[in-house]
């Protein structure tokens, strides 16, 4: 009764942030920013919120998974940039998507979100607790963004992915989960304001509390070591080597990060996902629009093995093994 993906889907807004569009607004290149992250475009969400995105990637995987919204026992939303504080986004998919029966929750790893949901989805699923599971990672970065600040504006985006795990079907085999987190790090990557400690004031506005504040260099060099530590933690517990994995799909954090894993790990290039150069950094949603448009895109056959690497703030990290079945 292994938990298994069945059907995945995604959503991008249509808005797209150029590099040029970039360089209208803070001291920044073209040059520089694809040289130092690989990324040329990132979408951006106008007149949407973090729940309609959910929701579209929410439904066209229930609809690649054939399986109504009505049948499925509780809905997971990876995400750190809930609509609101209350209700959680959860609830607001529900309702939109029509799953009377399911509970709702939101569950909050910062960009190793998705795979933290995989891994409480196995447990409910091979604990018997329950059948049917959606699981939606949904961010809208944007909104923590101080588009001033050139030195995270260039790398985030918008956009939501999804998945049905259920315990029957054709599909993606969920082997390993291998979660991992570090809080003494805790003040790499932070949004100070709007939290129970320092709820949003006018002086906190004024000060920018409410963006988001990251060392770039320090998280650079943990995403790197966590990344290929948790991988390699994942392939011991499976039994399996670096040889044995067909696909990689790294957290799309940055392009220097993704090669940098590949390389340690001795993953060909060819076989590392990638849709940095377009997406940018979609926290949570990353890796789950990323295994949508791989599923799609590329041909996944019976026993490819694909590993899932994540990382972000907290620090929180995770890699998962599924196999196709
Ligand atoms: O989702 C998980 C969490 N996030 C990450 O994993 C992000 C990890 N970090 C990174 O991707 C990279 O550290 C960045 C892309 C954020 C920055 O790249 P970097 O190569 O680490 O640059 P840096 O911070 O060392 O800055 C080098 C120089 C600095 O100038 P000086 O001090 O050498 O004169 C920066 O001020 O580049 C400057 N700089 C920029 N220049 C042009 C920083 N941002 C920009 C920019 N355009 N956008």
């Amino acid at each position: 009764m292994k938990a298994r993906i069945i059907g995945t889907g995604s959503y991008l807004p249509k808005k797209v942030l150029t590099n040029s569009d970039l360089e209208e607004m803070v001291d920044t290149s073209d040059e520089w920013i694809v040289s130092r992250t690989g990324m040329k475009d990132r979408r951006i969400a106008e007149g949407e919120h973090t729940s309609d995105m959910g929701i579209a990637a929410a439904n066209a995987a229930l609809k690649d998974a054939g399986i109504a919204a009505e049948d499925i026992d509780i809905i997971l939303v990876a995400t750190m940039t809930p609509d609101y504080i209350i209700p959680n986004t959860a609830a607001l998919i529900q309702a939109s998507v029509g799953a009377t029966h399911a509970a709702a929750i939101d569950m909050q790893a910062a960009c190793s979100g998705y795979l933290y949901g995989l891994a409480i989805s196995k447990a409910f699923i091979e604990a018997g607790i329950y059948k049917k599971i959606l699981l939606v990672a949904t961010e809208k970065m944007s909104s923590l963004v101080d588009y001033n600040d050139r030195t995270t504006c260039i790398i985030f985006g918008d956009g939501a992915g999804a998945a049905v795990i259920t315990n029957e079907g054709e599909g993606l085999l969920i082997n390993d989960v291998c979660l991992g987190a570090d809080g003494k790090q805790a003040d790499l990557l932070t949004v100070p304001a709007g939290g129970s400690r320092q709820p949003s004031t006018e002086t906190t506005t004024a000060q920018k509390l409410h963006y988001m504040q990251m060392n770039g260099k320090e998280t650079f060099k943990h995403a790197v070591r966590r990344m290929e530590a948790s991988s390699r933690e994942c392939l011991e517990k499976s039994g399996l080597t670096e040889g044995d994995i067909t696909w990689m799909i790294p957290h799309q954090a940055n392009l220097r990060i993704i090669e940098a894993i590949g390389k340690r790990l001795k993953i060909a290039d060819e076989k590392v996902f990638k849709t940095v150069h377009k997406y940018g950094n979609t926290s949570a949603s990353s890796i789950a629009i990323a295994l949508d448009e791989l599923l799609k895109e590329k041909s996944v056959s019976s026993k490819d093995n694909i590993l899932m690497t994540a990382f972000g703030a907290g620090l929180t990290w995770a890699t998962a093994i599924v196999t196709r079945t």
